[in-house]
Order: structure tokens, then sequence, then C-alpha cells
């Protein structure tokens, strides 16, 4: 748009006499404006704006009223406008959502997924797209809070959480994104993990039109058989009774002798390991011997605890044998981790999943839930939610891309899921690696826990971090990014480990089916010295 045009419209705008259009890429004296109408504008019968605001970089958000479990508060990065919006997706469900339309807009349109039994709009990711010019949008994916309780009776709260709040909030935030800067976007992008990822694929197996490009972490897809085998957990701790535990003074020497059974399996001594699949944990080497302390101070465990332990780090079997879940992948912080989340209940996600969503009954009893209840969910799987097709045909005939990954320090779901999900792709389709390759390609992170930490090269920027490269061999954002809109797929991620805003060392993360092994006499903090092999 000419400048002189803009000047005088601003002119007459000052005399409140016009509404300026907002210029293409949002810069120009339109975008206050737009901003302030862009609830007139977007309003309909099932599209309820609650608010529309500028917010400028630097402000510190903090969102009132927002339930206790969810993240209140981010730093914006960039000059944004932020619209809030009450979406109606049935006669007794909504979705709540946010658009933040950044000043600086690249042209592009991101979608935002959730965590855990969702209930909050994630902020941070709504911070991270805006920051790189991805008009970006967000929902509370049909519930406030990190609980359950609103799927009781209201298969329509479901479907929102299976699915319907990210293909809602797309649709809406698209049609937001064309009116506020009077232009469609070119190119549309998902970035999710746990249950972002989850949804991410539920995107991609059954409603692959929506985005060009979805980036998927950590699923939480087979979710009926997530949700039991989490629930296990609790049920061998409480089973076992408190001495068949390893106690808390063990848990070092665990770590210790896992790492002495498994971490040089890749080449390097380095505390990581990089195929935790080849690690066939024998707890049975710690067993106590004579003279050994034992009890409340033990180092060493009794054959009762190595037993929890196999169970630990075992597949989940149902009815008649049938293979429901993989096993936990062993990992350093495997037992403070269990011990943690699953001794004093049920855990929170699948007491309430069993409760409000399968079984309708608040008093059930969850804390031994076995193969009957774990079958009855597979086979009401309301809504569609397992999201386990492996049927990737339509997002590839339309020349969409997926990029997977997962941390292989992940305790809450098995990085093992994903491996079982990509060989399946593999055999439904009918295609080799090399033919997945040109829509589906999937990289095992090492040191990574769930979606982010770990004791490795973890920081990959499928989320905020400070000190993340914007780099496509290093951000896995970029990296679809540039296969979507250049053809150019990634071959590989690099991940950097980061102390203290520094980076100590990077390390390439391979692409599945390929494993990461150190050259002799390599040194683990030189990428150039690993290689990914088969
Ligand atoms: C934001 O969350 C924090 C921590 O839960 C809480 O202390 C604070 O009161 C919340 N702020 C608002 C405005 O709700
Ligand atoms: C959203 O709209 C629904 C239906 O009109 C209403 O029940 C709900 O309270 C609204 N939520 C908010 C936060 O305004
Ligand atoms: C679930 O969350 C709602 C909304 O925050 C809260 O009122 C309720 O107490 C929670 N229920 C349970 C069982 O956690
Ligand atoms: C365990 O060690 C602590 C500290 O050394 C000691 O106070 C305690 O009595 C010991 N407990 C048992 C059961 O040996
Ligand atoms: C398990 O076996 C029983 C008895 O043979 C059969 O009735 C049932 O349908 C089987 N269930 C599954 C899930 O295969």
């Amino acid at each position: 748009m000419a400048k002189n045009n803009s000047i005088l419209s601003a002119a007459v705008c000052l005399l409140g006499l016009c509404s300026i259009p907002v210029s293409a890429d949002g810069r120009g004296p339109g975008f206050e404006k737009s901003c302030r109408n862009l609830e007139k504008t977007v309003k309909s019968k099932n599209v309820k704006p609650l608010f529309s605001e500028l917010v400028s970089a630097g402000t510190q958000l903090v969102v009132p009223d927002l339930d206790a479990s969810c993240q209140n508060s981010t730093t914006v990065p960039v000059d944004i406008c932020r619209l809030s919006l009450n979406v109606t997706t049935s006669a007794t469900s909504d979705v709540l959502m946010e658009v933040w339309l950044p000043k600086d807009w690249s042209g592009r349109f991101m979608a935002t997924g959730n965590g855990g039994i969702a209930g909050c709009v994630d902020y941070a990711s709504l911070s991270y797209g805006a920051s790189l010019g991805f008009a970006t949008t967000g929902s509370n994916n049909g519930h406030s809070g990190q609980n359950g309780t609103r799927f009781l009776n209201n298969l329509e709260v479901i479907k929102d959480y299976s699915y319907r709040a990210i293909t809602t909030s797309a649709a809406v935030g698209k049609d937001v994104t064309a009116k506020f800067y009077r232009k469609a976007h070119k190119k549309a992008y998902y970035l999710g993990c746990s249950t972002g990822g989850r949804q991410g694929f539920k995107m991609a197996q059954d409603f692959p039109e929506i985005f060009d490009g979805i980036v998927a972490g950590a699923p939480a897809f087979n979710f009926q058989g997530l949700m039991a085998w989490s629930g296990r957990f609790h049920t061998i701790i409480s089973a076992v009774g408190p001495d068949g535990v390893p106690p808390p003074s063990s848990w070092a020497a665990i770590d210790a002798e896992l790492l002495a059974q498994c971490d040089h399996l890749d080449g390097a001594v380095d505390g990581i390991l990089e195929d935790p699949s080849m690690c066939n944990f024998r707890p049975e080497a710690l067993i106590c011997k004579p003279g050994d302390t034992t009890g409340a101070n033990a180092t060493c465990i009794t054959g009762k605890q190595a037993d929890t332990v196999r169970q630990f780090l075992s597949p989940l079997y149902g009815l008649n044998g049938t293979y429901l879940y993989p096993r936990l992948e062993p990992a350093p912080g495997f037992m403070p981790f269990i011990a943690g989340a699953y001794t004093a209940q049920q855990f929170l996600y699948t007491d309430h999943w069993y409760k409000y969503a399968l079984y309708n009954d608040p008093n059930l009893d969850t804390s031994n839930l076995g193969p009957e209840q774990w079958d009855y969910a597979y086979k009401n799987d309301p809504t569609g939610v397992r999201t386990y097709s492996g049927d990737l045909s339509k997002l590839a005939s339309r020349g969409a891309k997926v990029l997977h990954y997962h941390g292989l320090e992940d305790i809450l779901i098995s990085s093992a899921s994903s491996n079982r999900y990509y060989d399946l792709v593999s055999r439904t389709m009918s295609m080799s690696s090399s033919e997945l390759d040109n829509f589906y390609r999937y990289f095992r992170v090492s040191g990574m826990s769930h979606c982010r930490g770990g004791s490795g090269a973890s920081v990959i920027g499928n989320n905020f971090q400070q000190d993340g490269s914007l780099d496509p061999t290093e951000n896995v954002l970029m990296a679809m990014v540039k296969w979507v809109e250049e053809g150019v797929a990634p071959e590989a991620v690099i991940g950097s480990r980061v102390v203290d805003g520094k980076t100590d060392y990077k390390r390439i993360h391979c692409k599945y089916p390929l494993r990461n092994v150190l050259g002799f006499n390599g040194d683990p903090k030189n990428p150039e010295d690993w290689t990914c092999t088969l």
C-alpha cells in the first residue's frame, strides 16, 4: 500500500471517520484500529468474541480467572492483536480460544495443542508462534482446568477433547486471520506435544485437509491403551505393598546399574541412552548379598522388589493376551518418577477418564482397573479418541507433512508407543521408510523427558526456549516450514544441551528406524563423531 495513502487515511481516521484496513503484513496504522474492530468483524451465531486488545512486546501477560490448574502468565514477545473467543460447538459444549495476530506477520497460520487431560490454553505456545510471525491460535480444548469432570454424561465435551476443539479453533482462527490481515494465510501449521501430539495425529489421520505441516511430539495416541497403562502403575504398587517397591535409598543404585548395563550400547558412556529399545535391563543384578544393608536404607533390592521393577518395565496385555501398550523404555530416574506419580492414589488422568468419560460414574473405584475395564474402554472408545489409525494416505496424497518426535527419557508416555505407531503406519500403508519419508518422519530424541527437559541435548525448537536456535536443522518447527514451503525435508534433528544459558554440546537425533552410534574413540560432545545407523 502506498505510503501517502496510509498517511492520508490515518489523518482521516483521527477524525473518527474511517476504518483503516490493516496492510497485508499487519504493519501500518491500521493495526490498532483493526484490532479494536475485530470483535465486530468476526462475531457470528456460534462465535462470541469476549475481547480484543493490543499487547505490546515485552508485556508480562497475566490472564485472570483461569482455573488454578492452568498456567496463567507468559511474556508476550512481539506486538500482537489478541482476540479471545467463546465458540459454541454444540448445544452442550463450547471452546474458549484465543488468536494472537502478530504485527509482523509471516503469512503463516498455526494452531497449537494442549497437555494432559487438557482444559488450559497453552500460552507459551501462543507466544512462541507469534514470536515467529505465525498468526497463532490455542484453545482450552473444550473444558476449563486440568481435570475430566466435564466429560460426565457429555459426549460433546469428549468430542471437543478428541478433535473438535482443534478443527474448530483452526477454522475460526483461519477466518479471523483472513479478516484481520485482509488476506488468506499461505500455509497452515500445527504444533503440539503429549495430548497435543495426539491431537496432531488425529488431524493427520482423520482431518488431513486442515494443516500443511504437523509437528507432533510424545503423542498420547493409542489413548485407551495409554490410560490403561498409566493406571497400571498404581495397581502394581498397591498390590505389592510398601516393602515390594524399591526404597528411595536404592534409586541411585538402580540408575547406576541401568547405565552400567545399557549406557555403552550406543558407543558412548555418557549417561544417555541413544536407543533404550536395545536395553534389556536386568534388575536381579541389584539383589542384596549377605551383609548388605537392608530395609529403609538399602541400596540393594529384594527379589520381590526386582519383580516389581520388571512389572514396571513390561508391556500391558489385555483380555486373552491382547497386546495393548508397549513397555516403559528404561531411563535413569524412572523409579522416583513412578513412585512420585503413581503411589498415593490412582493417576488423575486415568481416574477421571474411567469415571467421567467411560463409565459415567463419579464413584467408580479406579484403583484396580484390569482387563475387563480396559476391554470396555477399547470397545467404547468415545468419539474415536483412541487416535490409532495407521492410514495416512489422505494426508500423503494432498502433500501435507508430519514431523513426529519423542523424548527417549519420557516416563509419562513411553517412546516405544511412537516406534510402534510408525511401524503400524509402515505396515498399514505397505510402505518402506524411504516411501514414508515423503510425508512422515519420526525422530527419537535422546536425553529428552516428557516434551522438554531431560539429561541430554533436548532443545529442538518444539517449544519456546530462550536459547533455542531458529535454524531449521536445529528447530523442528522451522524444519517443518522448510519442508512444506521449500520441499527440503529434515534428515535429522540437531538438539542442543543448554546449561545456564550456554550450549554445552549439540547432538544429532536420528530418523527412525535409524539409531545413533558413536564412532570408535569418538567424542560424545562432537556431533560429527556420531552416525545414524540401522
Ligand atoms: C496466576 O496464577 C498464580 C499461580 O497459580 C496465582 O497465584 C495468581 O493469583 C494467578 N493470577 C491471576 C490474576 O489469576
Ligand atoms: C461460553 O458460552 C457458553 C454457552 O453460551 C456459556 O455457557 C459459557 O459460560 C461461556 N463461557 C465463557 C467463559 O464466557
Ligand atoms: C475439577 O475442576 C473443576 C474446575 O476447576 C473444579 O471445580 C473441581 O473441583 C475439580 N474436580 C476434581 C475432582 O478435581
Ligand atoms: C537410615 O539412615 C539414617 C541416616 O543415616 C538413620 O538415621 C536411620 O536410623 C536409618 N534407618 C534404618 C531403618 O536403618
Ligand atoms: C477372550 O476369550 C473369551 C473366551 O474364549 C471370548 O469369549 C472373548 O470374546 C475373548 N475376548 C477378546 C477381547 O478376545
